[in-house]
């Protein structure tokens, strides 16, 4: 196995009259060529924040404190912006999680599609046209040819998320990250999307990053899973290994809730008690006040480092689970 984008230690701070929000607080994860590694945790843990940081698009004031982002050997961290712009869209894509702010406002789809293959490509514009409504059709867009001239306030959150995933795939990148793309869509749909990126990882060996809440979407696609809570990854494994055996408390809670794999309800449901804070949060376990396994060690150690419990395995946890489910 070859790792073609590795996250190490990453942390992503955003300064506020509050305080300081440590929205990405020491994440470490591996994606493997070739592969789907699915990226679950519930809102506000960080997830999107993360694949920004990877992108190196954090909004103001985000700011990358920490860590390396290393892409086929090359660290993203210090690079400069001409290399990155070289690799973003065309290398490493990303599409967004709000589709309704990542379009821009005042330009034509049509235009929006191309412009990624006209940077990035030696193509005509004519080319790009075709190739744009070659794209949005296979999305799943009814009357392709009409959208190019559509904008995005004229387009249903549906549609719009389907015009993101058409730019984000029109280049067919070694990496794709995917952040809930399929949120905004019925189940039909969703399920094109989804054979959608499946298509591009058999022609085009796509490694995809997927965030999603849905654990039946992370069963369907991903051959592993890293969990994420309070800005930090707590579990990382193969889906299998994940399923059957997890070792964090939170990890085993998300599966709990989950009943059956057959189960028509497979998202992820709010545990009791509030989410743990970002904004200057102490040196402890981020789960610790949710946890029922939490021992003295975890109510005064510092926050449980990842570390390799099983080949492959990866866990930040004091106190682990040694059931099967
Ligand atoms: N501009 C900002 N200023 C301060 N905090 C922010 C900002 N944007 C996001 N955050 C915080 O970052 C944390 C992680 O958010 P996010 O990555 O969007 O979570 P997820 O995608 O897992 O739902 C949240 O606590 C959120 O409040
Ligand atoms: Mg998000």
């Amino acid at each position: 196995m070859t790792a073609i984008l590795q996250v190490k230690d990453l942390h992503a701070h955003f300064s506020t009259k509050e305080g300081t929000v440590k929205a990405v607080n020491g994440v470490s994860l591996t994606l493997e060529e070739d592969s789907v590694l699915g990226l679950v945790g519930e809102s506000g843990s960080g997830k999107t924040m993360t694949a920004l940081s990877i992108m190196q698009l954090l909004p103001f004031p985000g700011k990358i404190i920490q860590g390396d982002i290393v892409y086929d050997g090359r660290n993203l961290i210090g690079m400069d912006v001409r290399s990155l712009r070289k690799l973003r869209g065309n290398e490493i894509s990303l599409i967004f999680q709000d589709a309704g702010s990542a379009l821009n406002p005042v330009v034509a789809i049509g235009q929006q599609v191309e412009e990624v293959m006209l940077e990035h490509t030696p193509v005509t514009k004519r080319q790009a046209r075709n190739r744009a409504v070659e794209l949005l059709a296979q999305m799943g867009i009814p009357d392709a040819v009409k959208m190019l001239d559509r904008y995005p306030f004229q387009l249903s959150g549906g549609m719009a998320q389907r015009v993101l995933m058409a730019i984000g795939i029109a280049l067919r990148p070694r990496v794709l990250i995917a952040d809930e793309p399929t949120s905004n869509l019925d189940v039909t749909l969703q399920a094109e999307m989804l054979q959608r990126l499946r298509q591009l990882r058999q022609e085009s060996h796509t490694a995809i990053l997927l965030i999603t809440h849905d654990l039946g979407i992370i069963a369907q696609m991903a051959q592993y899973v890293a969990v994420m809570y309070g800005g930090s990854i707590v579990e990382h494994a193969d889906t299998i290994t994940l399923y059957k055996r997890p070792q964090h408390p939170y990890t085993w809670a998300l599966f709990q809730a989950l009943p059956r794999v057959d189960s028509p309800d497979q998202s992820l449901h709010p545990l009791p008690e509030t989410p743990p804070t970002m904004l200057d949060p102490p040196d402890e376990c981020p789960f610790l006040h949710r946890c029922n396994k939490a021992t003295n060690e975890c109510r005064t150690g510092p926050r449980p480092p990842l570390v390799e419990v099983e080949p492959g395995h990866f866990l930040a946890c004091y106190n682990p689970i040694a059931q099967v489910r």
